[in-house]
């Protein structure tokens, strides 16, 4: 094996910690340094990893001069990412950055295109794509064992409380924080799972009068995917109870796949007018945690065979971001968005939409 990615750790938050620990157990990687603006948080992760007083950094250009770091994996908030982002890829390092890439399209066309020229790799945490309900529906999709996908139902209703101890606070006050923080993960799992694009999406989002966060917290969007199929989306953090619902339903054309749990119970119906789903039994994942490792050993692996479009890229993340971005814009305009004449007010080359992933992970 080739030397481990000396890798430098941005933000020591509640994901960042995660990230410490994921970093820490993977052999591909070895971590050189930390930033934080926090000192306290500094102080914790020299306690917890016995990690020099040299290695720790309140500012991001500080380490990289000091460290030069093959690998940035930017884990802070994202405002301000894109700075910070392009910074990292000046000096030369690869980069695995949090979702969202910027909370501005065009921020992240920026991201990419840098990263392009400079001739570094650019890898986006969109970690539920490596839950195994997730890549098993997709295997079943380009199996073909129950036809293609025709529509579909994504329900995911929660009382997430942004004040829990532990938990980040900047969605609290942020713009659109369901749509940037959360239902991101949820277009990239339909795009991911039906290997499909959307083309035109009609979004309404809302804030209910007890919401706890200043913007809105509920996201109700009907998309488009190529090959005709339909997908009406509802999701919220302010549910008025502590019960959470979730649900994602497809009906293909012979048969059907639900989830019913968040990260697990996925189902299959076989055949047209099947009475019963079949469970799919999966392996337990530690939510959040199992997805990420596996989402960086495959990044690692890439780094490693000198791939410079990891699986997840920036470039593939841009068509995530973009439905997240369209949909804003159609709530807010209360128009439907075409895809392909967003992309091309935001200035997305045609060759980079043209670009397809390969060697994503299977089940
Ligand atoms: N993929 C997932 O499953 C998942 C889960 C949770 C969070 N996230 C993402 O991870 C990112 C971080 O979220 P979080 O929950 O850890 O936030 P957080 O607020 O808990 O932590 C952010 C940390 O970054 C530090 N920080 C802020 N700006 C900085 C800067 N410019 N330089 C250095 N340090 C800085 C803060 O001091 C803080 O310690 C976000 O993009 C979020 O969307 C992803």
């Amino acid at each position: 094996m080739s030397q481990p990615f000396r890798t430098l750790l941005v933000g020591l938050g509640a994901r960042g910690r995660v990230w410490a620990r994921l970093l820490n157990e993977e052999p591909r990687v070895t971590i050189a340094g930390f930033v934080d603006q926090a000192e306290e948080r500094l102080a914790a992760i020299r306690h917890a990893y016995r990690v020099p007083t040299g290695a720790c950094f309140t500012d991001l250009g500080d380490a990289l001069g000091a460290v030069r770091p093959d690998l940035v994996m930017l884990a802070t908030p994202p405002m301000g990412r894109s700075e910070d982002a392009l910074r990292v890829l000046e000096h030369g390092a690869h980069l695995l950055c949090e979702k969202p890439l910027a909370l501005d399209l065009g921020d992240a066309v920026r991201i990419v295109e840098a990263a392009e020229q400079a001739g570094r790799a650019l890898a986006v945490g969109v970690n539920f794509r490596y839950q195994h309900c997730v890549t098993r529906a997709r295997a079943i999709v380009r199996s073909g064992e129950i036809g293609r996908p025709a529509f579909s139902r994504y329900v995911y209703w929660r009382n997430r409380d942004g004040y829990r101890p532990g938990l980040n606070r900047y969605p609290l006050t942020m713009r659109q924080p369901m749509l940037y923080e959360q239902s991101i993960h949820h277009f990239d799992q339909l795009r991911f799972v039906y290997d499909a694009e959307v083309t035109r999406v009609s979004c309404r989002c809302h804030n209910p009068s007890w919401s706890m966060y200043r913007d809105d917290a509920t996201v109700s969007a009907v998309l488009e995917l190529s090959g005709g199929i339909l997908v009406t989306y509802i999701g919220t953090w302010s549910a008025q109870t502590k019960m959470t619902d979730f649900e994602w339903r497809t009906d293909f054309d012979r048969g059907a796949l639900v989830q019913r749990q968040m990260f697990s119970d996925l189902s299959i119906a076989r055949g047209s007018g099947a009475e019963r789903v079949e469970p799919l039994p999966l392996p337990a994942q530690e939510q959040l945690v199992d997805d990420a490792r596996l989402l960086l050993a495959h990044v690692a692996a890439q780094l490693a065979a000198g791939t410079l479009r990891p699986h997840p890229s920036g470039l593939d993340h841009l068509k995530t971001l973009g439905v997240v971005a369209a949909c804003e814009e159609s709530h807010h305009t209360g128009q439907a968005i075409l895809m392909e004449d967003f992309y091309a007010r935001h200035n997305v080359p045609d060759r980079w939409l043209a670009w397809r992933e390969t060697g994503r992970p299977e089940r």
